[in-house]
């Protein structure tokens, strides 16, 4: 079935479903897909879902603004690639903080090639929690990469391997706190491993020949001696600040970074324990040691390919948006 929603601005209806199919394509923690979109006459919000808030996987519900961000830089790129200009307001309203951003598609305009190119990359990038094999990253790439953070006003640095030693011990740490939780626990089992039928969580087929613990993906492969950088690379992106404001910024530059790797045929994966769990998260601050705040890290290297996970139906995420079948 081809749902069918109202034009918005420039967008006629059939470009916006396409634009908001490719924004439900973004990563998100345990795949819950924490996103809902309103079309109004002239613009599309993007609200954080409170009903998938993970309470005890991410207590302070700073993934769930990622999660959100990686969706609203996907809706961006997606209407620019289709010659639109997408002026975007973060955090429109005063009182409502799920409200997290309106996107207005103004004047046609010739897309910029290497928009384009990110946009052809949303439907192949994938989280890739299997082993990569120990090609070095190029320089030049992770220069991309970091150009790529910073366009989305948040910063990246790759952590070299000594701080990588510490990032394994810290993540162990903090990955046992989280499995002696019970509610963690219950969120894990609900929201991973399932089977192939379902339209969100975690299938077990994408978490084949992953370790349950994290601290393994680091340094698989020792260090590259050209630059002391760990193999695979791990990266950390961070913000200034830790308002909502700014995990939502890091949200957008996580997809752009994510974009732009799986443009260079690169593959990534996350390290969420230290991020989510809160005294890890104050020592990975003072590991990384220059008073910014750590919102994502991120394995990244080359990786055989995967299959894709699956994603709830569009009018599953829409708010009182006029739909016709
Ligand atoms: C903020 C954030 C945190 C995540 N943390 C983890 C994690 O700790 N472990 C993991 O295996 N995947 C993690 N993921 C990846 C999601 O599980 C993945 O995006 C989701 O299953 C959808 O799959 P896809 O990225 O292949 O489309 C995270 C994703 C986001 C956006």
């Amino acid at each position: 079935m081809t749902i069918q929603v109202t034009r918005v601005g420039r967008l006629n209806s059939e470009q916006v479903n396409s634009v908001l199919r490719s924004a439900t394509l973004a990563p998100s923690t345990h795949n819950t897909q924490p996103w809902l979109f309103r079309c109004t006459g002239t613009g599309i919000e993007v609200h954080a879902d409170p009903r998938r808030i993970l309470p005890a996987t991410d207590p302070d519900g700073r993934e769930i603004v990622l999660s959100c961000g990686a969706a609203l830089f996907t809706l961006r790129t997606a209407i620019h690639a289709l010659g639109f200009h997408p002026a975007t307001i973060l955090m429109p309203s005063r009182t409502d903080p799920d409200l997290l951003a309106v996107v207005r598609p103004l004047a046609e305009r010739t897309p910029d090639p290497k928009v384009v190119r990110l946009a052809g990359a949303i439907p192949r990038r994938r989280t890739n929690r299997r082993p990569f094999v120990s090609n070095v990253v190029p320089k030049t790439t992770l220069t991309a990469l970091r150009h790529a953070t910073e366009l989305e006003h948040a910063w990246m640095s790759s952590l070299d391997v000594e701080q990588c030693r510490l990032l394994r011990d810290l993540t162990a740490r903090a990955r046992r706190e989280q499995l002696a939780d019970p509610a963690f626990l219950a969120e894990l089992d609900r929201w991973t491993g399932l089977g192939a039928s379902t339209r969100d969580g975690v299938p077990s087929y994408a978490m084949e020949g992953s370790p349950a613990d994290e601290s393994w993906l680091l340094g698989e492969f020792g260090e590259d001696h050209s630059t002391t950088l760990p193999l695979p690379l791990v990266v950390v992106i961070g913000s200034l600040t830790d308002e909502r404001l700014d995990r939502l910024q890091a949200g957008q530059a996580l997809q752009r970074v994510l974009l732009a790797a799986t443009c260079a045929g690169l593959d990534a994966s996350f390290i969420s324990p230290p991020i989510v769990v809160r005294g890890a998260h104050a020592e990975l601050r003072r590991l990384l040691g220059c008073g910014v705040w750590p919102q994502v890290l991120l394995r990244v290297g080359y990786g055989s390919p995967l299959p894709w996970t699956p994603r709830r139906p569009l009018e599953d995420m829409l708010l009182d948006t006029l739909i016709s079948a």
